[in-house]
């Protein structure tokens, strides 16, 4: 066997060196210079091959393989890395004569010694450090407090303009800081299909970069369409740079960086006087609407680096930089009416809406009101001029009442009283912010939303139906709760539809059907969330799944024994315990059972190997993912614990475990098992 895996060895190392090369060449292209090299489809053909070479000789794929950017490893923790050089902020300003100021301390502190600026634009982002040694990146780390932040790594292999590699000359030891951006294209997109899949949207995307950097599951990192870009490159001091190499300026360090791979901004300037500065900042504070990414302001910056040592730092922030933020675009318009969206929960949201008026590149016409304390504590009132703001964000903010414009007679904005969809009286619960309508059963929003939920990628993912059609089939009368989707017979739907949207055929019906019936191999985590029930989202199912294990000892529960659960809070316990206390629902979920669905976590024992051991698991795993891991165990009837105590039998420890961990076994005398001793134990290991 060793044998012939030696005389094989070399031509898989050099395939899977020429795949590794080809890859990153049409993944710079594409991502760096829009180029489509190849098709996708031979793209994937490609990346399929590595995918396959890797995991036949693992010993030859690299570190930084393009096929990690798919991500797999799961984070249940970040590591906290102390930063080799702490990540600064800047001073900033919102006054042009504050940077008059820093342009005047410049040229007095630097004495006569020529020099010029940089203006670069301020990316609204997340700042991340990048540690590259001998062209590898071997590290991404979060800004933290400056001084520690998170490793986050795994995840920003995913980011497509993260080099891995780097291309050409570089230094050995250099770190690139920059900012990830979630464009603005890629997270409305994103945000849409959580709406669709009943998920809370992200209020902006600096959020949502900042939550998606944080996910555990890289996996889905990946699937977020980030984008790095590089704004500073930090060399070790002590790194010798020639005088007539390009890195003795700004400038020139970030051109270089994009020789290397990295994604720097076109809109880089290199400016000589303050009118030049001014000049950049007029220019950018109307032309930031027509940029893909949001931006808050301009950075700038001398550009000789030999001279920021000289100027040296105040107390936070060096003095060879400032930043001036731009003001939100703000606008005042008259409020025309309020209406009242009810949503799948049956809460309902007041908008505002306006007179068109232009702000920040686009028409408004609508914004938000939140809820009922929202209008109250902003004293709002019929026929008033509302200020509207639009900060580095896209979605438009109502701020305040222009009080100037109020009318002596303004009485203040009527909220609904009844439900705008389905006439029911509006309730208000105590220490809620605004109304609902409690007719979940008769309310059309409510039940559309609910089969819509219930449908989704992440719940029960029956992907023929959308809301379109779920519509139809409600106002057919053939589907009212999501039970009724069992129930739905071929001859049903065929026909079903409109002359214009197009009418079901047979195919489209045995489609619909088919994927009904393979949404009874849904695990019952992921059928527990399709129920909708309030605050229980995808991972509260799943602890909810977990712990209980089977829809009869959930809905027995006692709100003491549901607040137990981890992730659980009190108001969610209530939520879920009125939930099976409520006949109807007791009636669905029988419903549901009888036609099928996943009520029980799959009896997953493959052995009594672990039975008794009490385990903890920490760090990341070759052969398993975070939950496999623990699924493992489990399923060899071992018992897992999150922290370790005197009760611990072993510490199950992959790679970049936490210190900490590793100490406090030591100290309880816990046996730590690394995963090679684990699969032997569990006999998954033959060697
Ligand atoms: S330079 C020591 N350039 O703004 C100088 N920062 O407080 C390092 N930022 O934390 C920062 N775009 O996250 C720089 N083009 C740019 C930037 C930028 C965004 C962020 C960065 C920093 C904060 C400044």
């Amino acid at each position: 066997m060793d044998l012939f895996s030696s005389i094989d060895l070399e031509p898989a190392r050099q395939r899977i060196d020429e795949l590794t090369q080809l890859i990153d060449h049409y993944n710079y292209e594409y991502y760096m210079n829009d180029t489509s090299l190849v098709s996708d489809f031979e793209f994937d053909a490609l990346l399929r091959e590595l995918v396959d070479l890797e995991r036949q000789y693992p010993e030859l794929a690299h570190p930084n393989s393009p096929t990690k950017r798919v991500g797999g490893e799961v984070n249940k923790t970040f590591r906290q890395v102390t930063h080799r050089f702490p990540m600064l902020s800047l001073g900033n300003t919102y006054s042009i004569e504050e940077i008059e100021e820093f342009e005047a301390r410049t040229h007095r502190l630097l004495e006569g010694i020529p020099f010029s600026y940089t203006c670069e634009l301020k990316y609204d982002g997340v700042a991340i450090g990048l540690t590259y040694r001998h062209g590898q990146l071997v590290q991404a780390v979060t800004r933290g407090n400056g001084a520690v932040g998170d490793d986050i790594t795994a995840n920003a292999r995913t980011i497509p303009t993260i080099p891995l590699r780097l291309r050409g000359d570089y230094p050995d030891d250099f770190e690139a800081r920059g900012e990830v951006v979630y464009p603005f294209a890629a997270f409305e997109e994103m945000n849409r299909q959580r709406e669709a899949e009943g998920e809370t949207p992200f209020a902006n995307p600096r959020n949502a970069a900042s939550g998606s950097l944080k996910l555990q599951d890289s996996r889905e990192c990946a699937r977020r369409r980030l984008e790095f870009c590089m704004y500073f490159m930090m060399l070790p001091p002590g790194t010798a740079v020639s005088d007539a190499s390009p890195l003795q300026t700004h400038y020139g360090r970030l051109q270089a960086a994009r020789e290397m791979g990295f994604k720097v901004q076109p809109h880089i300037r290199v400016c000589a006087n303050i009118d030049e500065i001014k000049a950049y900042i007029d220019y950018w504070d109307k032309e930031r609407w027509n940029l893909p990414y949001g931006i808050d302001g301009i950075v700038i910056k001398v550009n000789q680096t030999p001279l920021w040592d000289s100027l040296g730092m105040t107390a936070k922030s060096p003095r060879w930089a400032i930043a001036y933020k731009f003001k939100a675009a703000r606008v005042a318009t008259p409020l025309e009416s309020v209406s009242f969206q009810v949503g799948r929960t049956g809460v309902v949201t007041p908008v505002a809406n306006m007179q068109p008026v232009w702000l920040g590149g686009t028409t408004v016409r609508r914004a938000t009101l939140n809820n009922a304390d929202f209008i109250e504590k902003m004293d709002i009132r019929e026929g008033d001029t509302l200020f509207v703001e639009k900060g580095g964000e896209i979605i438009p903010k109502v701020v305040g009442v222009d009080l100037e414009q109020r009318r002596p007679d303004a009485q203040p904005v009527r909220y609904a009283t009844l439900c705008p969809e389905c006439g029911t009286p509006l309730v208000r619960t105590e220490g809620e912010s605004g109304y609902y309508c409690p007719n979940q059963d008769g309310c059309p929003p409510q039940i559309v939303g609910r089969l819509e939920h219930f449908v989704s990628r992440k719940a029960m993912n029956i992907d023929t139906l959308g809301r379109e059609r779920l519509d139809m089939l409600y106002r057919a009368g053939l589907v009212h709760d999501v039970a009724d989707l069992y129930d739905l017979r071929r001859e049903q739907l065929i026909g079903l539809g409109t002359e214009e949207g197009g009418t079901i055929q047979e195919r489209g019906a045995e489609n619909i059907l088919a994927a009904l019936a393979q949404s009874r191999e849904v695990p019952f985590d992921r059928v527990l969330f399709a129920l909708g029930i309030r605050y229980v989202g995808e991972v509260g199912a799943k602890k909810l799944a977990r712990y209980f294990h089977t829809i009869d000892t959930l809905m027995d529960a006692t709100v003491e024994e549901l607040a137990q659960v981890e992730d659980i809070g009190e108001k969610t316990a209530v939520v879920v315990y009125d939930y099976f206390h409520t006949d109807s629902h007791r009636r669905l979920v029988e419903r549901l059972r009888a036609a099928g669905l996943q009520m029980a976590l799959a009896e997953t024992r493959l052995s009594d190997t672990l039975a008794g051991k009490t385990f903890v698991v920490s760090g990341v795993f070759e052969h398993y993912s975070r939950d496999e891991i623990k699924q493992s165990v489990e399923a060899h009837g071992g018992k897992l614990s999150s922290s370790i105590s005197g009760k611990t039998d072993y510490l199950l420890a992959g790679e970049r475990m936490g210190p900490e961990k590793r100490r406090k076994a030591e100290k309880l005398g816990v046996a730590i098992l690394d995963e090679k001793s684990y699969r032997k134990m569990i006999g998954e290991d033959a060697e």
